[in-house]
């Protein structure tokens, strides 16, 4: 959570925000509703980077294979981990500075639903104290009690949802956030800590989709934003065309199918296609999703790609979209590791 005193200010584009102690760079421009790419939030993906072009900052626990020596040389940092020492001026990569975002916020809640849906998965429902204003797709992080860690969960409710964070967990034996707390001792009723929202991976504005079909692939509880993405995709556009592929290793793992076999029953352009990797059921596709993918598609020329799981699973994804000639800057993607990776990237969904 911030602190009250000013380390400085930093400027990009000719906007100012001032920024706390012991506050990044990134949280003080979405705590100031002003966008900036971002995606985990901890320093292991690239997506903040940026060029100081005055002033200096502190790199803190900017990791080396992120941020080398010679781009911290260049002038390069890393918005989510860098802190301004007195006042800096910034530029992002491309031209993309002064873009409004739903401003990043502490949050309060309770947990008002706690429903096994999976071998080792749950859904975690929150009662938020205030509505949170966020896009499809975007995530929270949760403040584990009694360790001061945080631990990022995608939301899977829709934006008009904004009352209830709806969050698909998935055990990690030992995990302190899903094992020990969200397996463990949370119950109903107990108050949670959390800030969001955030992250790239979410739904176009309303007013730059044009209906144009989507493919969507999610690995275990990488399902969870694209269940918000393919609701707001349909509400815009009930007739557009969507392929939806879920990827787990067998039938235990689950969950949701009778929700989206509805949603294809209403909606005959989309299409749901659970994909079992380890345990093949006669009734269900048996390998890869993204295999699945490439055998019912020929051409994906137009459509847009969306990809949230394991970092295999989305490696392999963009190159199936870009075989179906997909263009590059319409494949969005998440990634999660498993916990105590020493190279997380987020959203985890299943981190420990
Ligand atoms: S490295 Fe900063 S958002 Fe990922």
């Amino acid at each position: 959570m911030p602190s009250t005193s000013t380390a400085g200010s930093v400027s990009v584009g000719g906007k100012r925000v001032e920024c706390d102690e012991d506050q990044s760079i990134l949280e003080a421009f979405l705590r100031a509703g002003v966008w900036m790419p971002n995606s985990c939030n901890q320093g292991t993906c690239g997506t903040c980077k940026l060029a100081v072009l005055s002033g200096e900052v502190d790199h803190r626990d900017s990791p080396l294979e992120t941020l080398s020596e010679d781009e911290r040389a260049a002038g390069l940092a890393l918005a989510c981990q860098a802190r301004p020492c007195g006042d800096a001026e910034v530029a992002l990569r491309g031209d993309k500075a002064n873009r409004a975002t739903h401003p990043l916020k502490d949050l309060s809640a309770t947990v008002v639903g706690i429903e096994d849906i999976a071998r080792d998965t749950r859904r975690i429902l929150l009662g938020l104290d205030e509505p949170l204003a966020f896009s499809a797709g975007q995530y929270v992080e949760l403040v584990v009690p009694g360790s001061g860690e945080r631990r990022q969960y995608s939301m899977a409710n829709t934006a008009s949802e904004d009352k209830v964070l709806e969050l698909h967990v998935r055990r990690v034996p030992d995990g302190v956030a899903s094992d020990k707390w969200l397996f463990g001792s949370v119950a109903v009723g107990d108050r949670v800590e959390a800030v969001g929202p955030l992250g790239d991976f979410h739904v176009v504005d309303e007013s730059d989709d044009g209906g144009e079909p989507m493919a969507l692939i999610g690995g275990g509880t990488g399902l969870a934003p694209l269940l918000a993405i393919v609701r707001t995709a349909l509400a815009r556009h009930p007739d557009r065309q969507i392929l939806l592929y879920h990827g787990v290793r067998g039938q235990a793992d689950l969950y949701d199918v009778d929700q989206l076999d509805a949603l294809a029953a209403k909606h005959p352009g989309f299409t749901f296609v659970p994909v079992l990797s380890d345990e093949p059921d006669p009734e269900r596709r048996s390998g890869f999703p993204t295999d699945a993918f490439v055998e019912d598609v020929s051409a994906a020329k137009g459509w847009s790609g969306w990809l949230c799981g394991p970092p295999a699973m989305v490696e392999a994804g963009v190159k199936a979209f870009k075989r179906r000639r997909m263009a590059p800057r319409l494949i969005h993607r998440e990634k999660f590791t498993p916990a105590d990776a020493l190279t997380p990237a987020p959203p985890t969904n299943e981190e420990a």
